[in-house]
């Protein structure tokens, strides 16, 4: 799943990010198709970890910039994919890479239903407060 201008948001930054992050996605998906390695999967969910947090901050002070009314929900998804990412990162430094296996279409389908539906809603929300 690469990035394509239908997930387009409407914030070029959030489109790098997203872009970045898919990368990453596709990368780990890889990895649980073709023999895993540790160390490769160790890194990819540090990234992970590090620019989704990023990310959402970014989002989260975005959305309450605009008065988005359903901002506590998106933050709530939020924090339930760092929980998600933190326990596959604790399982990947105890040497648990079935872990990669168990969570690969999981993180692939929660992405891209997030861009698709959830932040696709604020820039919806968005565009009709330009009106
Ligand atoms: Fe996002
Ligand atoms: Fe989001």
């Amino acid at each position: 799943m690469n990035w394509k201008s239908e997930y387009s948001v409407g914030v070029p930054k959030f489109d790098d990010d997203h872009e970045i992050i898919l990368n990453l996605i596709d990368t780990y998906l890889m990895q649980s198709d073709s023999g895993l390695d540790l160390n490769t999967v160790r890194f990819i969910i540090d990234q992970l970890g590090d620019y989704s947090q990023t990310h959402f901050k970014a989002e989260e002070i975005y959305m309450a910039e605009i008065n988005y009314p359903r901002l506590e929900d998106h933050r709530r998804l939020h924090h339930e994919m760092l929980d998600q990412l933190t326990y596959i990162r604790g399982q990947c430094e105890k040497g648990d890479v079935s872990v990669v296996e168990v969570t690969a279409k999981f993180l692939h389908d929660w992405w891209n239903n997030h861009i698709l539906l959830e932040d696709m809603a604020y820039k919806r929300f968005a565009g009709s407060e330009l009106e």
